[in-house]
């Protein structure tokens, strides 16, 4: 038996299926873009930065051999907080790939001065708002268009990126921030009740504090790092393929019965009054993205 059949016959968790990811170049949707890859879907790797968008692409395509599995991977520059190019986003996928099964909005932001509600300037919030919460909403508004139209499977799945401040307050504030992420669920919510019978289901994935660009650049202290820690059972941050990982199950059909979900990725942290109090025991696990410090 030669080794193209036996890889035909190898089946992953997405096999066959087309799958948009917003805010691809990093973090989660870096991770996630590779790890859908694997599980054999086609990607449409979208970021406001078309470089990273590329790398991603890059790191699949020295992980997977594409080829042999027929699969493809494009980068896509996109900003989706303007309508227009969040529609061209997804004719493109439609015109390139025929269909669009999953889609994952991602992108995101943490301004430096998204503060509390006396100090937040209305610039700051307009463009979080932007970002976040149009983009999410002009997502999914394309995405249904599209999965409509899909007939064998029916429907498709819709993944939000939300957050745990979007379900518990923080004294820490950002409250453009937070007020996009309780949006973004409630938005998500109503679209999976609406949409249930046309089997497309839509999820807002509620990661906890991660250790990705985002927050990591918006705590360069210590002193902001441990101010957050002492709350995380685990006592440590999420790493991205974590929280690609529940993604994954959020796309593919295992996740069949589950929509209008606030899916809580967040080692505990939602369920915490009082913390364990000693070192942390887990090893985080490792991601697909390769620092340039490991770079050849
Ligand atoms: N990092 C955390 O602690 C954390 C916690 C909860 C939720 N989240 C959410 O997870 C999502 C991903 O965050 P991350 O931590 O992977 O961040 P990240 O900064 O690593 O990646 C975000 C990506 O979004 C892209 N992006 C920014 N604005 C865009 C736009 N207008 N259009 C298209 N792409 C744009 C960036 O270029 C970047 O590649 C965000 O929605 C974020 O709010 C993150």
């Amino acid at each position: 038996m030669s080794i193209s059949s036996v890889i035909k016959d190898i089946k992953g968790r997405l096999d066959g299926k087309v799958a948009i990811i917003t805010g691809a170049g990093s973090g989660i949707g870096f991770e996630s873009a590779v790890l859908f890859a694997r599980e054999g879907a086609d990607i449409i790797a979208a970021d406001v930065n078309l470089k990273s968008a590329e790398a991603v692409v890059e790191r699949i395509k020295e992980k997977f051999p594409l080829k042999s599995f027929n699969r493809r991977a494009v980068a896509y520059k996109v900003d989706v907080s303007k309508e227009e190019e969040v529609k061209k986003l997804v004719e493109f996928t439609l015109k390139e790939f025929g269909k669009l099964n999953i889609m994952f909005n991602n992108a995101g932001i943490m301004h430096p001065h998204d503060d509390n509600c006396l100090n937040t300037d209305e610039k700051v919030w307009d463009l979080t708002m932007n970002i976040f919460l149009k983009g999410v909403w002009y997502g999914c508004k394309y995405a249904i268009e599209a999965m409509r139209k899909n007939n064998n499977p029916k429907g498709g799945s819709i993944i939000n990126t939300a957050s745990f401040v979007g379900l518990m307050g923080a004294a820490t504030p950002q409250i453009a921030y937070t007020a996009s992420k309780g949006a973004v669920i409630a938005l998500s919510r109503e679209l999976a009740v609406t949409h249930a019978r046309e089997c497309i289901r839509v999820n807002s994935l509620c990661p906890g504090p991660l250790h990705t660009p985002l927050l990591m650049d918006f705590l360069n202290t210590d002193e902001k790092k441990n101010r957050r820690l002492v709350h995380l059972p685990m006592g440590r941050f999420g790493e991205p393929i974590e929280q690609a990982q529940a993604a994954l199950f959020l796309a593919s059909d295992e996740s069949s019965y589950v929509t209008g979900t606030e899916f809580k990725v967040d080692g505990g942290l939602t369920a915490a009054y009082v913390t364990p109090e000693g070192p942390c025991t887990s090893a985080p696990p490792k991601n697909y993205f390769k620092p340039t410090s490991e770079k050849k």
